[in-house]
């Protein structure tokens, strides 16, 4: 499953420093995580702490995340502290200057800003505490051992793909549609928190795939911005795409300019652009109007809109299996071993190339959400119809 796509250039990232880099850094920390001395590899689970620390409790999936890494640990028999921040970024290096200074055994680490926690995994190497960076890339740093996430670069060209499903330019296969409307379609490009290391790879994913479009006049950005920074979202905060959805609405949509499509690269965001939207009477659903949008993260409320016919997509992460994952690798470290990496190209983090787990993303529309999240027993019919998990 290995993505042949680099981390983003201007994050200064030395992209293609290729699998080398990755066998010595795992040679160097053979079987002792990244630190000096290493985990006692003779100690019993039940003796050993993990820390867990987590951005936020805001998106419903980092709650989901760090319950179901709680779970899989003490499943192994280990004592777990669980932490979240807030989205502050002097909380989270707090709570990972305490769990080093109380002496965990490991940690696993879902960051803020992916490039502020420096001084903390050096704290963690001098202990000797393997570090596994949780989804999101660990930044400028030797001192991380592993990372488990999902095929990153997939979720944008994903994201993009529906959204070109939804305007009738590609067929149910993918494939270009024979009765493609020829355009131009007018659409709006939201991107995540530019501190956060997946938002340039979901970015990228998604504009190599809508380029060819934008360049033939298909697509066509009545705003013109264009460039992540101008669409990035802070802190990935719903009111905050909300507002910058009303403001582009009232500068570039006056009157019956027509809106068709957004690239929302989460379902919170994905929300606040429909709240924005219905409250400019643009529809209550897509067959009244609404512009198709885009998501991430199968959130209950947005699998319910998607039901409804009211947001277009999003992007299914199974959180289950990547908390699974990081304990995998946890486990591996603490017993003295390696855990097995599927990508040992892709996630240089200006430092070092981090061995990765990668796992596959999904595609979720009205068509599939049931047979991908009802019959799989991730949500029951009647939490979809509620709107609530
Ligand atoms: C995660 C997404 C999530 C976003 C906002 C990203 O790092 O990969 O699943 O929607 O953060 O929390």
């Amino acid at each position: 499953m290995t993505s042949s796509h680099p981390v983003p250039s201007r994050r200064t990232f030395l992209a293609g420093a290729g699998s080398l880099g990755a066998i010595a850094a795992l040679a160097a920390c053979s079987g002792g995580g990244a630190g000096s001395s290493g985990p006692d590899t003779e100690a019993d689970p039940k003796d050993q702490t993990i820390g867990v620390a987590m951005p936020t409790q805001t998106y419903e999936r980092w709650v989901q995340d760090g319950a179901n890494i709680k779970k899989s640990l003490e499943k192994e028999g280990y004592k777990v502290t669980l932490q979240y921040a807030d989205d502050d970024i002097p909380t989270q290096s707090q709570q990972i200057d305490q769990m080093v200074t109380q002496g965990v055994a490991a940690l696993i680490i879902a960051s803020i800003d992916g490039s502020a926690l420096t001084s903390q995994l050096d704290a963690a190497k001098a202990a000797g505490i393997p570090v596994i960076s949780y989804d999101r890339l660990l930044t400028n740093s030797e001192n991380v051992d592993f990372y488990v996430t999902f095929d990153n670069y997939k979720v944008g060209v994903t994201q993009a793909n529906s959204l070109l499903f939804g305007l009738g330019l590609l067929d149910e296969k993918f494939k270009k549609a024979s009765d493609a409307p020829k355009g131009p379609l007018n659409i709006e490009l939201f991107a995540g928190s530019l501190d956060d290391n997946n938002a340039h790879l979901f970015w990228k994913g998604a504009i190599d795939t809508l380029q060819p479009y934008m360049d033939d006049g298909v697509l066509e950005v009545p705003s013109k911005q264009t460039d992540i920074d101008q669409c990035a979202i802070q802190r990935w905060e719903q009111e905050t795409a909300q507002k910058r959805m009303e403001n582009l609405l009232t500068t570039h949509y006056k009157g019956d300019k027509k809106l068709d499509g957004v690239l929302a690269p989460a379902d919170p965001l994905s929300r606040g652009i429909i709240n924005a939207l219905q409250n400019d009477g643009r529809g209550d659903t897509i067959k009244d109007g609404l512009p198709i949008i885009t998501g991430q993260d199968a959130e209950i409320a947005s699998i319910k809109l998607i039901a409804d016919g009211v947001q277009f997509s999003t992007i299914f992460k199974d959180t289950r299996k990547l908390a699974d994952q990081a304990v995998v690798a946890a486990k591996a470290y603490l017993e003295g071993k390696e855990p097995e990496a599927n990508d040992t190209k892709t996630y240089d983090n200006g430092s070092k190339v981090v061995p990765s787990y990668l796992l596959p993303v999904e595609m979720v529309l009205e068509s599939n959400y049931e047979k991908i999240l009802v019959d799989s027993g991730y949500y029951t019919e009647e939490q979809v119809e509620k709107g609530q998990a």
